[in-house]
């Protein structure tokens, strides 16, 4: 029997990615627990991973924002005290290719469904942590940090270093430097030896294979907030602007066999950025009515929870499955999302087409 996963895609035992080019996003149809396995979890590079010896390595901590420059090992960083939590990653453009799927507007970009986003344990410094170390100075507006990966170029033009200036009340929140993932190393795909955690906000933010933290006085800007990852363009009714907090999302896991007049029990889980999550809605007719789901285990700020919801199929066929995710800060799922030419924050309520078969 067909068992069918948010985006329609069915389970055929294949592997636990889907596949755009280098990139490569998590499947939900092949029942992802709560803590994403790092070797299932979305990776997302602009070039390539470095390779990084961690004995040599250091972070830089340097610019007029701190008052001298220093640098740290691996030991120095974990000789401070840590901080562990759970909290989910997820790529900007998430969601792209349901503008074209949902509302017939495709966007340029890595095509992905819903599943550039995972969660896990994360462990490191906090950057506040360091940048005190460093000697940081009241003055100081913002933190670029810098990757190790190559430069990267587009179209003949060297954009530089993979790079985001991070403003320094978000660096002083709950921002970490980690070299944990789920209790092992970072793995190099996701970073290693060191990135940074910036919860709640643009994967973006979560600049891998630290190398330098750039800390100044005053506002310098980077392609990647610049010319990327902003809100604009045709149809974008907003003011231009560079994107921090992610929206709340939802999905459906795999539904598991249904059938006309038997009990089900669809299971899913909604994620929002910088929030938790106060209700998920599901409806069962295509969005005519709405009811109220129970949610399940833990209910974090930027991290998944789990919500469930009895079904009873009134008949087979298709049916569409949709849910609704409303978080701590009021923000609900809209129907459509905003246009953007970017196919940034996927937001919108997402069809989950299924079929129900006849009773035995
Ligand atoms: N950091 C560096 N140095 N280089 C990158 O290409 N990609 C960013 C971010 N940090 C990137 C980076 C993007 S767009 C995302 S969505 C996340 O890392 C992806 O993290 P992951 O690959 O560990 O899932």
């Amino acid at each position: 029997r067909m068992l069918r996963c948010s985006l329609g895609r069915p389970l055929d035992g294949g592997d636990w990615f889907v596949h755009h080019g280098t990139d490569v996003e998590t499947r939900w149809d092949a029942d992802v627990p709560h803590l994403t396995p790092n070797d299932r979890f979305f990776v997302r590079n602009h070039t390539r991973p470095p390779v990084v010896d961690v004995h040599s390595w250091r972070l830089l901590v340097t610019g007029d924002g701190v008052l001298g420059e220093r640098t740290y090992s691996l030991a120095d960083l974990q000789s401070f005290t840590s901080r562990t939590y759970e909290r989910a990653l997820e790529c900007t453009g998430n969601g792209r290719r349901l503008f074209a799927d949902q509302q017939g507007t495709h966007r340029p970009g890595t095509q992905w469904g819903l599943g550039a986003i995972g969660v896990a344990r994360w462990t490191g410094v906090p950057l506040s942590t360091v940048l005190r170390h460093a000697g940081l100075r009241p003055e100081a507006v913002q933190v670029m940090p810098v990757g190790l990966d190559e430069p990267y170029v587009e179209d003949g033009v060297d954009h530089g270093r993979v790079r985001r200036p991070l403003p320094i009340a978000k660096a002083l929140d709950d921002t970490i430097i980690a070299w944990a993932m789920n209790d092992e190393p970072l793995p190099v795909d996701h970073g290693f030896p060191a990135r940074l955690v910036v919860p709640g906000w643009v994967g973006i933010a979560s600049i891998k294979w630290l190398g330098e933290l750039r800390v100044t006085t005053s506002v310098v800007d980077s392609p990647w907030n610049t010319r990327w990852y902003r809100m604009h363009g045709e149809g974008w009714a907003g003011p231009d602007a560079v994107l921090d907090r992610m929206p709340p999302k939802s999905a459906i896991d795999a539904t598991g066999p249904l059938e006309a007049g038997r009990l089900a029990v669809l299971r899913g889980r909604a994620w929002s950025g910088d929030a938790s999550i106060r209700m998920v809605e599901v409806s069962t007719d295509g969005g005519r009515t709405w009811d109220e789901a129970h949610l399940t285990g833990a209910n974090e700020p930027s991290c998944w929870v789990g919500w469930e919801h009895p079904w009873t199929p009134p008949a087979a066929g298709e049916h569409v499955l949709m849910t609704r995710a409303t978080d701590s800060l009021g923000r609900t799922q809209p129907d459509r999302a905003p246009a953007n030419d970017d196919g940034y924050l996927f937001s919108a309520v997402v069809r989950h087409p299924v079929t129900v078969a006849a009773p035995y």
